[in-house]
């Protein structure tokens, strides 16, 4: 997918304007807002319907830029310099005259920040000149969008511009560290696993998944597809679609497999692809349920079924009256 200069220059110019502009990171797509201005931020929380008490990763070019708005620390520094550019997030305190939006903080006393890898993040990020907020560019409660297409289904109409850079790699959000205590903790599971961040710190991290809200956007039902979703199923009944990992079970009305060789990272960058492909066929085909195979997690080459298996247990999880 190649996407002009001018396209990107356009892009850089609505956001200095405070309008939305959607575009790839190596994870998801995002939906980048001026991080600078209250008002661009704000049409960010409405385009998704974001409760607002859901804090946004801001994105910027380099570490340096981060101690602007973020306590600079070692551990801090040296995450960064070993995972960016790449999909980590780090949350620091807020810097006492830091010029971001208060409301990227939505209402905290830190920050969210990372250094995406994607070229064409970056090729934005140097045009505008601006720290750019940006969640993923789905409604709220959705699925992330790991393809153009996705975004223009949910906020087509809401932004001003989508870049266009095909699927993205990694397929689900980045690695959210905590370092604004004393012990790091992961917030959320994500590509660069628990291991590789405590080799980095030199000494053990916490992970905190599962059902406490720790990030207040860690809502429990979050990536969510419409119809009901079943995991670690082991048989599929007629009316059910399966989201397949390996050498998949027979009878589903839909099957889609994640990965047929049992591959943790095409799994990752197939997930939210897949899920709403099965979405999509409930509409043709009267479906109850969407039935997950089990995902192995582990140590070692199974850690990124740790981060899959959070996106699925959130998106099995009981869904709130409104989203
Ligand atoms: O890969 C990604 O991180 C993508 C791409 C676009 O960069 N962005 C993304 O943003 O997933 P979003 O807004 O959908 O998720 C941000 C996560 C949420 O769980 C939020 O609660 C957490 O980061 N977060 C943001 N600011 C925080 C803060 N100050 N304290 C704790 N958690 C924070
Ligand atoms: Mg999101």
């Amino acid at each position: 997918m190649t996407v002009s200069v001018k396209s990107i220059r356009n892009a850089a110019h609505f956001l200095q304007q405070e309008k939305l502009v959607a575009f790839p990171t190596e994870t998801v797509y995002g939906l980048g807002g001026n991080a600078l201005s209250d008002s661009a931020v704000a049409s960010i929380y409405a385009a998704k319907g974001r409760p607002s008490f859901n804090p946004l990763i801001v994105h910027i070019r380099s570490p340096e830029e981060a101690w602007q708005y973020g306590a600079y620390s070692e551990a801090a520094n040296a995450l960064a310099h070993a995972f960016w550019p790449g999909p980590l997030t780090l949350v620091l305190p807020r810097r006492d005259h830091c010029t971001l939006s208060l409301l990227v903080s939505a209402g905290l006393d830190t920050v969210a920040l990372r250094v995406p890898a994607h070229p064409l993040a970056q090729a934005l990020l140097h045009e505008a000149g601006l720290p750019v907020a940006a969640p993923s560019a789905n409604r709220s409660g959705r699925v992330s969008p790991t393809d153009a297409s996705h975004v223009h289904e949910e906020l087509g109409n809401t932004v001003a511009a989508i870049l266009d850079g095909g699927p993205c790699l990694v397929g689900i959000e980045s690695t959210v560290v905590d370092l604004t205590s004393d012990h790091p903790v992961i917030l959320r599971p994500g590509s660069i696993t628990p291991a590789q961040i405590a080799k980095v710190l030199d000494h053990d991290i916490q992970t905190s998944t599962g059902t406490k809200i720790l990030a207040p956007g860690m809502l429990k039902s979050h990536y969510a597809p419409s119809l009901p979703v079943r995991l670690n199923a082991t048989q599929v009944n007629p009316s059910e679609a399966l989201l397949a990992f390996g050498k998949p079970i027979h009878g589903a009305a839909e099957t889609c497999n994640l990965s047929p060789s049992g591959d943790l990272h095409e799994a990752a960058a197939n997930l939210f692809r897949m899920l709403r492909q099965l979405d999509k066929a409930a509409s043709t085909k009267e479906l109850t349920g969407i039935a997950v195979m089990p995902i192995p997690t582990g140590e070692g080459e199974h850690a990124l079924g740790l981060a899959i298996n959070d996106r699925l247990e959130r998106a099995a999880a009981p869904r709130p009256q409104t989203s």
